[in-house]
């Protein structure tokens, strides 16, 4: 575990971990990129700021959200679906980070998912208390890439489920630099995220940055 609650350095990457049959985590995968990721993330929030979309159901998610790259994932009372633009700027999404699409690329191949080229990242923004709650990936019309899931600054409990909402989650602690990668039988599976811990990162302060790669178009 890099999960770093007693204050010991992070332990560098070993080898995936798998979780289920096409799923792995993929501890501290990212650690030595974090500080350039986190960067990056940065900078596409600048450019297109974190909201906090409404879901089908009319409720505002606890979670702040942006994207980068061609196409962006997006929520509202008519449903969720992708998008070339953003639409609170009518502008295109800003281009995805080179160093975003190459931790991508190199994780989901370190999994056994070769040639992952994602042309969409969802920027998920968690302050203490803010949650996902247990969904599939299945706006993407290409279900044969990877999800590619990149953690970085506070913990998290990772949900991860069956192909059934009813299956009862697995929970995984995420922390700065790893990396969760699922695909293959596991592409459907029911995932989320258990209310943020409160806390304070060194780099990142008092939230998580979550990076959700997909081939979406
Ligand atoms: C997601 O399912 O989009 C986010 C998962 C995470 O924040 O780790
Ligand atoms: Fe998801």
């Amino acid at each position: 575990m890099t999960q770093n609650l007693f204050g010991e350095p992070p332990t560098p990457y070993a080898a995936p971990e798998p979780i289920a049959p096409g799923a792995a985590l993929l501890r501290g995968f990212a650690l030595d990129q974090a500080e350039a990721l986190r960067q990056a993330a940065q900078q596409v929030i600048a450019a297109a700021h974190l909201r906090h979309p409404v879901t089908p159901g009319g409720r505002a998610m606890s979670v702040g959200m942006t994207n980068c790259g061609a196409l962006g994932w997006t929520s509202s009372r008519t449903g969720y679906r992708y998008s070339s633009t953003d639409p609170l700027s009518g502008q295109p999404w800003p281009p995805m980070p080179a160093c975003f699409a190459d931790i991508a690329a190199r994780a989901a191949a370190e999994a056994g998912f070769e040639g992952f080229a994602p042309d969409a990242c969802l920027i998920n923004r968690y302050e203490p208390g803010a949650r996902m709650s247990l969904h599939q990936d299945r706006d993407e019309s290409d279900l044969g890439a990877p999800i590619v899931s990149v953690s970085l600054g506070l913990p998290a409990v990772f949900l991860f489920g069956g192909l059934q909402r009813s299956d009862r989650p697995a929970r995984y602690g995420l922390a700065h630099g790893d990396v969760a990668v699922w695909g293959g039988a596991a592409r459907l599976a029911f995932h989320g995220v258990a209310p943020l811990a409160d806390g304070e990162h060194p780099r990142l302060g008092r939230q998580r940055i979550n990076l959700t790669f997909r081939r979406a178009g």
